[in-house]
């Protein structure tokens, strides 16, 4: 059988894929940032998961304004990397695991989860940073992914409450899928940012110390933070945090955390990585 082995959560800072592609990794302001992956790169390299459910935003590259789905899930068996105005970042092409997203497609529209099924897509810095920030420099990505895509870009995106229970079904799914398969959850985005108005720059140190306590003691709490609470704390890009809450839920009631990285500023963001498991490997009840 399937199972989860691990969870992980990092911001997605497209400056970030800037300086690895443009061999500025080394300079002062870059380093702290990757020195926060070192350990989740040791970590990784020892238990390599063999798929990863990379659940990320699309910034209005795939999708347009005029389709939006609120949940999509990647069904290629491989994700064209996105040109993003800059041409495309000189990455490894994004291998997916079809027959595990078409499965686990049927068991989240069965299990009342109403995913939009995309057969085709190109995969933004929401994606492909995250898999650099742990896998650094490679010619093909060491993992298979399955890309779930949450819309946090235009209201309204789904509540904390609804991702949770997403990532509570997302676990039954994988631990229904006959193969086995060591399957991780990344949660990516956040932390707090905001990138217009009169706020723009907005970091909420307070806020985002407490959101990553609170992910491994108490995720009940983080489950009913409004849009409203995360646009005040966290900023308009904030909301990309409930993306986090859909791989908590995926790691039932009790993890153990193993790594926790929290630096300011990386272009405009707050960065922001955990890495958890999960402390009990009984499924979850359906709540
Ligand atoms: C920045 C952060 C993001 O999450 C994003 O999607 C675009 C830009 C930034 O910090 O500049
Ligand atoms: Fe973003």
């Amino acid at each position: 059988m399937a199972r989860i082995s691990a969870g992980l959560t990092t911001s997605h800072v497209p400056a970030i894929g800037a300086a690895l592609d443009n061999g500025r990794s080394k300079e002062p302001y870059w380093v702290p940032v990757f020195e926060g992956y070192n350990w989740t790169k040791q970590w990784i390299a020892s238990d390599m998961p063999d798929v990863v459910v990379l659940v990320y935003n699309d910034h209005a590259t795939a999708f347009s304004s005029e389709i939006i789905p609120t949940f999509a899930i990647g069904c290629a068996d491989d994700f064209a990397v996105a040109d993003e105005g800059f041409g495309p970042r000189p990455v490894p092409t994004v291998i997916g695991h079809a027959d595990l997203a078409c499965h686990l497609a049927q068991s989240l529209i069965l299990d009342e989860f109403d995913m939009t099924v995309v057969n085709k897509m190109d995969v933004d810095h929401g994606l492909t940073v995250p898999l650099s920030l742990v896998f650094g420099d490679c010619e093909k990505w060491p993992v298979r992914v399955v890309p779930i895509a949450v819309n946090v870009v235009q209201y309204p995106p789904p509540t904390g409450e609804r991702c949770y229970k997403l990532g509570q079904a997302i676990r039954r799914a994988v631990e229904a899928y006959p193969e086995d398969l060591n399957v991780q959850v990344w949660g990516t985005g956040g932390m707090s940012h905001q990138l217009q108005g009169t706020r723009a720059g907005l970091i909420n140190q307070p806020f985002d110390r407490s959101f990553l306590e609170a992910m491994s003691a108490n995720p009940e709490g983080l489950r009913s933070i409004s849009h409203l609470e995360y646009l005040r704390e966290a900023g308009s890009e904030g909301i990309e945090l409930v993306m986090w809450l859909i791989m908590r839920g995926a790691l039932g009631e009790h993890v153990e955390e193993l790594h926790r990285f929290y630096h300011v500023p990386a272009s405009n963001t707050a960065v922001g990585h955990l890495v958890l498991v999960p402390a009990d490997e009984k499924t979850e009840v359906r709540s």
